[in-house]
């Protein structure tokens, strides 16, 4: 498990030739359909893109890598060829967005801790452009919240420490090899000092 969660990391380049059949993204969104659900309310629903045309259409909309600032994002040959667009259902959801927003990270970590046992990594896109909607005939309760850009991966990921200054911005080596900077278990792990009852409201 260890191993699966450490591989599954965020991926922005693709062997954009290699094909990912639509039954496998179906296996992987059934993945993300068990995941836990604040009130059960399950209120997503998926759409699974793998048509050529439609990915291209979709592409432009999507925002990559805020820190690369010299990096446009993936060229032609490295895009990613399928997507899944995270719809949130608006009739089905009963408690806050919040709650909702919760569910989807429980889901697409299922999903994209599935694909990676598969070898196809994905990227979240949470920085996509609203007019993504206007190429869909899009149904009143149906909001477009994310989009899963999705390819075998043809770049390497290194994990590793938060340097001195705290920086959490990842960056890329002159070998175009993707640093990622994590939190160590310590700086995450807490001990709060119990209040003393006169404390106590
Ligand atoms: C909710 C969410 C939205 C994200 N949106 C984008 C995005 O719009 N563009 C992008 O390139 N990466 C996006 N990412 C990927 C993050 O940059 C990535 O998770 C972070 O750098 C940590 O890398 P890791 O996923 O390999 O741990 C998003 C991630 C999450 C969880």
């Amino acid at each position: 498990m260890r191993e699966l969660i450490e591989k599954t990391r965020t991926f922005r380049r693709f062997h954009e030739e290699k094909d990912i059949a639509p039954e496998t993204l179906e296996n992987l969104v059934n993945l993300a359909r068990l995941g836990g659900s604040a009130r059960n309310q399950q209120p997503w629903q998926y759409m699974i893109v793998t048509d050529k045309s439609l990915c291209q259409k979709i592409f432009p909309y999507l925002g990559w890598a805020g820190y690369l600032s010299d990096w446009k994002g993936p060229v032609a040959g490295e895009q990613p060829n399928c997507y899944v667009l995270c719809l949130l259902n608006h009739d089905w959801l009963k408690g806050s967005e919040k709650e909702a927003q919760f569910d989807l990270g429980i889901a697409t970590q299922n999903f994209l801790l599935g694909a990676m046992e598969l070898g196809i990594g994905g990227c979240r896109i949470g920085a996509f452009s609203p007019k993504i909607k206007e190429l869909f005939v899009m149904p009143e309760a149906l909001e477009i919240s994310l989009v899963l850009a999705l390819g075998y991966p043809a770049e390497t990921v290194c994990l590793e420490s938060l340097p001195a200054e705290n920086d959490i911005k990842y960056w890329r080596d002159e070998n175009q090899i993707h640093h990622l900077p994590k939190r160590s278990l310590e700086d995450l792990l807490v001990s709060l000092e119990q209040a003393r009852p006169f404390e106590l409201k």
